[in-house]
């Protein structure tokens, strides 16, 4: 029995597979650091099951490199774009998830980045250990205002409405945009109305992005999207990086398009486009959406969960639809 742990994980994660398979069966690249390509590839021969996590590609290629006894792909993430599904299902090999238990602390860091792009956080605080600030000044760091203003959600599953319910305390109308539409009652309950990619666009104050990374979404927004949107708006994204076009972010923040962006995922991780890196008007985090320790823990149980139910025959919890 081999169990391939490609990065060091929560300990409650270590101690179900410990207990499931014994120590000896698992081989740990425990470290913070991501695993070269070459280096999760020289892993991979012999393994029944792979804890992976949502930097390591598990493509074809990776589940040939098992050699043909891989079983369960367990990812500890609710994304799952580095799993070529498809590959998996024709070699017979499970792909689960971790969904729903980092719904809550991803929306809490949306809103974190909503409220630090829009009142510039991260540039004054800058400025402020950089020993410049002289007193209090009327038109000091004068930011956006959310209360009141419309924000529009692109991607209304779990992560979309939560984030819209803590949207009611800000007493913020919602507009979302999701190929479905939530019930009624959902509607009412968060005063949230269903509209179209470009009224979405157009009419968000703040645009949060909480769609799955997919052939549809990767370049949702580009300049075309960012020229539409109105100059007084900020766009969020703690989805996947792909999901906008980098680049030309940059140019719609350089050049005033929008106000400002908060973002927590980037289109290369952890390569970051260099010129967006010297623009005020930008908080910008380290894919820290799940982070708590309350959340990585129950992550990690739940991924060894899935692999200890495939090896001994039964349901995975979590399978990837
Ligand atoms: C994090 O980005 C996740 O998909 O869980």
């Amino acid at each position: 029995m081999k169990i391939v742990i490609t990065r060091r994980i929560p300990q409650a994660g270590m101690d179900i597979l410990i207990e499931a398979v014994g120590k000896d069966s698992l081989v740990h690249h425990d470290s913070d650091l991501p695993l070269t390509r070459e280096a999760l590839l020289a892993m991979l021969p012999g393994a029944k099951a792979v804890l992976s996590t949502l930097s390591e590609k598990m493509d074809g290629e990776a589940m040939d490199a098992a050699g043909g006894g891989l079983q369960v792909i367990a990812n500890m993430a609710v994304g799952y774009d580095n799993i070529d599904c498809k590959a998996a299902a024709a070699r017979n090999i499970v792909a689960t998830n971790t969904p729903g238990v980092l719904t809550e602390a991803t929306a809490d860091l949306a809103w974190a980045l909503i409220l630090g792009a829009a009142r510039r956080t991260g540039e004054s605080e800058r400025f402020l250990r950089a020993g410049n600030w002289k007193g209090w000044a009327p038109l000091q760091y004068l930011g956006a205002s959310i209360h009141g203003k419309t924000l529009g959600i692109y991607g209304m599953g779990r992560i979309g409405c939560a984030v819209a319910r803590r949207a009611c305390g800000f007493e913020m109308p919602v507009l979302y945009c999701d190929a479905q539409h939530a019930d009624l009652e959902t509607e009412k309950a968060l005063n949230a109305r269903w509209v179209d990619k470009d009224t979405l666009v157009r009419e968000s104050d703040i645009l949060t992005l909480h769609c799955p990374l997919t052939d549809e979404t990767r370049h949702a927004f580009t300049l075309a999207e960012f020229k539409k949107m109105k100059k007084e708006a900020v766009i969020v994204n703690t989805s996947r990086g792909p999901v906008i076009k980098e680049e030309d972010l940059h140019q719609a923040l350089r050049d005033g398009l929008i106000f400002a962006a908060g973002l927590d995922v980037y289109e290369l991780e952890p390569t970051i486009y260099k010129p967006i890196l010297e623009l005020e008007n930008v908080l910008m985090l380290p894919h820290l959406g799940s982070a708590t320790v309350e959340t990585r823990a129950t992550m990690a149980r739940m991924a060894a969960e899935n692999i200890v139910a495939v090896l001994n025959g039964r349901q995975a919890p979590n399978p990837i639809q």
